[in-house]
């Protein structure tokens, strides 16, 4: 079943091809597209053989959805089914025509809009259900399926400069060959320190940048980073040191909750890297050089993280109507904006009619363009987390003139609060991008002075000015 093709079914012909992209990056077969509940039902009638799994949008005007589950139930078909909708799960599940579905261990219903991974999970469930459904039904396969290989979820993605820098002790590591194929490089226990370093350079030597730990491995030696980068907050005197290590720790957060998702350490962490800025700012006010302490990290998503945390609790501290409360917001969301990025190059495309992001693919664009979304939704299950952060992190990507993204928001719509992150990230992503020489600080100025300084951006705009007269 594993080998055998992927039917999608869609009438609109975009969601089809986001469909096609998602799948594609994950699996190996073959996959079909057809624009219709009656064209799939064709299809398959001509090839029942082939089909490994069918994923449907329900409303369709030549054939829906449920025609085309229903054609699976009455042909007897041990084909695994899931129905994408614009309806509750719930609602969709009382309709009759999916009575025969409280049964089946292989269909599911997924509600729009869902995460790519929401997709990919579910495809690799009903894969591994299709077996026991069989023997659950009395059914018998037309022919045996391939043994289920491990999937990627199965395991935890780590970058082979983080492996280096902490060296997890007595683990399994792996390195993916396809999308579905992990090997083992490492055995845990089996290998001497330098032993381990050598086998992951050779890796690393041969253009591979990341390698993978099963999923519980990678969960207690995160707890463990946690740990030690949590103390680091808290006990560091230096400066610089310390500044480093709030960087690491907003790349330790976006990691964890990327391949973990919520955790208590990770609202702990993400409350001492605050609450460490907080008390830097108050030490020394001089922005200027905090920046170049940021800026030593090498690393473009998590400096300006800091930069935009550090420039906007500065600003903010220079209005007349900010608050303690005004500073944790900002702080928080700087961390976060870019949480669902974990490509530097996907981050630096600050408004859509960069160049650069032409030369992405369609995939790429849509991470880029959903991107503030996803951050959002990553962010759903943290109380921590405001609809006033949420809301800095959908704007901070919107631009006064109109022309930013997701929403085209204007200088008059953009909020006061996100106004101030926009105008720190222009600043950061500028002096991260072209360096921190006087010319280019003094343009960036001059640019934000501008196209910053109207409407909601008016009061932000002083505010940033005088924070850094203050330098
Ligand atoms: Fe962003």
């Amino acid at each position: 079943m594993e080998d055998k093709e992927i039917i999608l079914v869609d009438d609109s012909e975009d969601t089809l091809e986001i469909l096609e992209l998602f799948v594609e990056s994950e699996y190996d077969q073959d996959i079909i597209k057809c624009s219709s509940g009656n064209e799939a039902i064709k299809y398959m009638s001509e090839n029942k053989d082939k089909v490994g799994i069918v994923v449907s949008d329900y409303n369709m005007p030549d054939g829906m959805g449920s025609d085309l589950f229903q054609y699976i139930e009455n042909e007897k078909l041990p084909i695994p089914f899931i129905l994408l909708c614009g309806e509750s799960v719930e609602h969709m599940a009382s309709k009759p025509e999916f009575t025969p579905l409280k049964n089946r261990k292989t269909t599911t219903i997924i509600s729009k809009p869902f995460k790519k991974d929401d997709l990919l999970k579910s495809i690799d469930e009903n894969l591994s259900n299709a077996k026991s459904f069989f023997l659950d039904t009395g059914e018998t396969p037309k022919q045996e399926s391939a043994p289920i290989e491990h999937s990627r979820f199965n395991y935890s993605k780590m970058s082979i400069n983080k492996f280096f820098k902490y060296s997890p002790e007595g683990v399994d590591v792996f390195i993916k060959l396809s999308n579905k194929k992990f090997v083992k490089i490492i055995e845990s226990g089996d290998a001497k320190c330098s032993e381990v370093k050598d086998t992951i350079e050779k890796y690393a030597r041969k253009g591979i940048t990341h390698v993978f730990l099963l999923k519980e491995d990678y969960k207690k030696f995160m707890e463990s980073i946690s740990g030690t980068l949590s103390k680091m907050l808290e006990e560091i005197k230096d400066e610089s040191k310390l500044v480093n290590a709030q960087v690491e720790s907003v790349s330790t957060i976006h990691d964890a909750l990327r391949e973990l998702g919520v955790s208590q350490e990770v609202k702990e962490m993400t409350d001492k890297v605050y609450k460490s800025c907080l008390k830097v700012l108050k030490k020394s006010p001089n922005i200027s050089l905090l920046l170049d302490k940021i800026m030593q990290n090498q690393n473009y998503i998590y400096e300006l993280s800091m930069i935009n945390s550090y420039l906007s609790v500065a600003t903010a501290k220079e209005t007349d109507w900010a608050s303690e409360n005004t500073y944790e917001k900002l702080a928080l969301a700087s961390i976060m904006l870019d949480l669902s990025l974990a490509d530097e190059k996907h981050a630096k495309i600050m408004h859509l009619k960069d160049p650069q992001y032409e030369l992405f693919t369609e995939e790429e664009q849509t991470l880029i363009k959903e991107h503030p979304y996803e951050s959002v939704k990553l962010l759903d299950q943290v109380e921590q987390f405001s609809s006033d952060i949420k809301n800095i992190i959908l704007e901070h990507h919107e631009l006064p003139n109109g022309d930013g993204y997701p929403r085209k928001l204007g200088a008059t719509k953009i909020t006061p609060l996100s106004a101030i992150m926009i105008i720190s990230q222009y600043f950061g992503n500028g002096i991260l991008i072209d360096g921190k020489t006087p010319s280019n600080m003094q343009k960036l100025k001059a640019e934000i002075a501008e196209n910053f300084s109207r409407a909601n951006f008016k009061r932000p705009f002083a505010a940033f000015v005088k924070a850094f007269v203050k330098s």
